[in-house]
């Protein structure tokens, strides 16, 4: 922090490695592309790792396709998802010869198709399924069941797979499928597969076959000690149940999560009659997760030189909105100036911040052993406003 700092993210670059592996290992000689899924953390220090070590991509919006390019990754072992991919994105991952488009709806096959054909190409296509269960997780962040906005249901699925495998510029690959994130309980990925494996026997019966089957992310890291799934009991109940079936998986979380924490520094202390606040230079804007879905990230104190107050502190930002929170309730000794680390911070954190309040996004940070460098600068206070424009309409 003393060089880079604060609030500072920093990623770990062994436990990444370390994370990944484990999916790699638990496929043991079975056929399988593992496609991270970049908008966990998108940094390209981050995707570059990961494309060293062979990793595939799942891609939602071309933004994301150039930078995985641009870390250099391999644009024909992308998987586009996405529930409204505009024209220019499919043409530009046409041209790129991206893996496979996961399609989302009917409209969206059309438009896959016309863009192929105008330029005389084969779009390679897989159906997102919506399952239709209950992944038990938070509801803005489960997408499998009917109500969500995600994938088609098997009557509509089996109607695009026949109209697909008619098309000239349409080819006919995959079948996916993505119930939701943060899932720590095996039987709702169990129950999704079942269903999936019930429309590929459907769609064998009508001549249809496919090449792999995409089981998606969505595994939970452990925020607060609790159990999650076991990815390698996990992956080798899909084996035993796909046959000879190639599998893609589409890990975010499970691979940053825990390789990532946000540090930051304790500007006051502030006690009242009900309430003990500990406020710092971090906040919603630089790590939205505990504001938008409540979710809990451990505060471990760095550097502890226990002469502070110990108190149950709530660990609040800058910003002006009751919402903005890092932690609560956190039994902590504390004085001005110390850092805290909120851990478990690697996915779904820098990606989603914002310039709210006027606040230039932080600074991330590489560590690998005893070396560390930045992977991305802090922005300044001139780059907040280098875009806008001053609206004249005055006369002269
Ligand atoms: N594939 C698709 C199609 C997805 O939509 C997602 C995540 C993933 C894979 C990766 O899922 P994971 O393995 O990371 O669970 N911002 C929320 C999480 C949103 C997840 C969106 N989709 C959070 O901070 O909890």
């Amino acid at each position: 922090m003393h060089s880079y700092g604060s609030p500072l993210y920093i990623y770990s670059k062994s436990q990444i490695e370390f994370n990944w592996n484990l999916f790699e290992q638990s496929f043991e000689s079975h056929p399988h592309l593992i496609c991270y899924a970049v908008k966990a953390n998108s940094n390209i220090a981050v995707l570059n790792i990961l494309a060293k070590l062979g990793s595939g991509f799942d891609i939602v919006s071309l933004g994301e396709l150039e930078r995985v390019i641009a870390a250099g990754g391999d644009p024909r072992k992308c998987v586009f998802s996405g529930v409204a991919k505009n024209e220019n994105s499919i043409k530009k991952a046409l041209e790129y010869g991206i893996y496979c488009f996961n399609v989302e709806s009917e409209d969206e096959l059309a438009r896959i198709e016309f863009v192929a054909s105008s330029m005389n190409m084969t779009a390679p296509i897989s159906i997102r399924v919506n399952p239709n269960v209950d992944a038990n997780t938070h509801p803005y962040i489960s997408t499998g069941l009917t109500e969500n906005k995600f994938g088609v249901g098997s009557d509509i699925a089996l109607s695009m797979y026949k109209k697909a495998s008619s098309s000239t510029h349409l080819k006919v690959c995959g079948l996916d499928y993505h119930i939701g994130s943060q899932i720590t309980d095996l039987s709702p990925f169990l129950e999704a597969l079942d269903r999936a494996l019930e429309l590929i026997e459907k769609l064998k019966s009508e001549n249809i076959f496919i090449n792999h089957l995409d089981i998606g992310g969505g595994v939970g890291v452990s925020y607060n000690q609790e159990k999650t799934i076991d990815i390698k009991e996990y992956l080798n109940s899909v084996i035993e149940r796909v046959g000879s079936l190639k599998i893609l998986v589409e890990p975010g979380r499970s691979i940053v999560g825990d390789a990532g924490i946000f540090v930051t520094k304790v500007e006051y202390l502030k006690q009242n009659d009900l309430k003990s606040f500990a406020i710092v230079d971090g906040a919603m804007n630089d790590l939205i997760r505990p504001s938008l879905y409540d979710s809990h990230h451990q505060a471990v104190l760095i550097d502890n030189n226990s002469r502070g107050i110990n108190d149950e502190w709530d660990i609040v930002g800058p910003v002006c909105e009751s919402a903005d929170f890092l932690a609560k309730n956190r039994n902590l000794t504390l004085e001005k100036g110390d850092y805290i680390a909120i851990m478990t911070a690697g996915a779904y954190g820098f990606v989603l911040s914002s310039n709210y309040n006027s606040r230039p996004r932080v600074a991330e940070v590489m560590v690998s052993g005893i070396k560390h460098s930045l992977v991305r600068k802090r922005e300044t206070i001139e780059s907040l406003f280098e875009n806008e424009i001053l609206f004249e309409d005055e006369t002269h």
